[in-house]
């Protein structure tokens, strides 16, 4: 018997890294997935990968900033499954610059994806739950929105931003049998990770210089945050709400 065994369960940014892991992983456990990302070949691609696996997993084009988009997303993983036990709002994208020459446009995209994104599917999510009598959601957010990096004062405070609102759901909705919890991925290769480490202009090998920081000295795996999340998306987490699940190999700790 698998952790989320017929459970329904909602995936943004599916059709890549840690929201492509997950997907495949819950899948594995016994999920019925709707999987929604702006990138339809790779999000139908992911479809494809868990039907291959022996697993049941739907996508749907949808951009998290858009509202109807995400009531439809919503609607479209009741409407096949009946329910919305788990929602995991782990679309997201990066921004590194320095404050003093972001754009006006670059600060609302990163905010509107990254927080906009997490406040709509919570909304609609949460309608749902309300109507259910329980709901488990899982956003994702970052080590950096609780440690300050370089170069990354819009995407720390969007991040931020997820901490403090997924803080505010356990707290008003942990008496109607709805949970949330943040996963606070710290250095994942992914194709985000692949462009952050362009910025830095840090190619290979990956881990002798950029993984200076991380205690562990090497990037976490999309799989190792798929794991948290899963934890966090399941039972074996019934007593935890409210949290900011830090997996970043230590960075944070120092
Ligand atoms: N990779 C890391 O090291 C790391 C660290 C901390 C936090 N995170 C967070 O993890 C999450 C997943 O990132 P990832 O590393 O897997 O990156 P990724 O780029 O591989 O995946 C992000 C996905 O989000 C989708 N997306 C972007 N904008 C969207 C929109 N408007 N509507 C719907 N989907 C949209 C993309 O198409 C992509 O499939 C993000 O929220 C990211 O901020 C990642």
């Amino acid at each position: 018997m698998g952790r989320l065994e017929n459970k329904s369960v909602l995936i943004t940014g599916a059709a890549s890294g840690i929201g492509r892991a997950a997907a495949r992983l819950f899948a594995k456990e016994g999920a019925k997935l709707l999987l929604a990302d702006i990138q339809e070949k790779a999000g139908r691609e992911t479809a494809k990968m868990i039907g291959r696996d022996g697993g049941k997993a739907v996508f749907q084009l949808s951009d998290v900033t858009k509202e109807d988009n995400v009531r439809k997303m919503v609607e479209k993983t009741v409407d096949l499954y009946g329910s919305l036990d788990v929602l995991f709002n782990n679309a997201g994208v990066e921004l590194l610059k320095p404050l003093h020459e972001t754009s006006e446009a670059e600060y609302d995209r990163v905010i509107n994806i990254n927080l906009r994104g997490v406040f709509l599917g919570c909304k609609y999510g949460i309608r749902q739950m309300l109507k259910q009598g329980r709901g488990i959601i899982v956003n994702t957010a970052s080590a950096g929105g609780i440690i300050a990096s370089t170069d990354a004062p819009v995407y720390s405070a969007s991040k931020g931003g997820v901490i403090m609102l997924t803080k505010t759901l356990a707290v008003d909705y942990g008496n109607y049998n709805i949970r949330a919890n943040c996963l606070c991925p710290g250095f994942v290769r992914t194709a985000m990770n692949d462009r952050f480490l362009e910025h830095y202009e840090v190619v290979d090998p990956i881990q002798n210089r950029f993984c200076d920081c991380v205690p562990i000295k090497r990037p976490g795996t999309p799989e190792e945050a798929a794991r948290v999340a899963l934890f966090l998306a399941c039972e074996d987490s019934s007593y935890v709400n409210g949290t900011a699940l830090v997996m970043d190999g230590g960075i944070a700790a120092g």
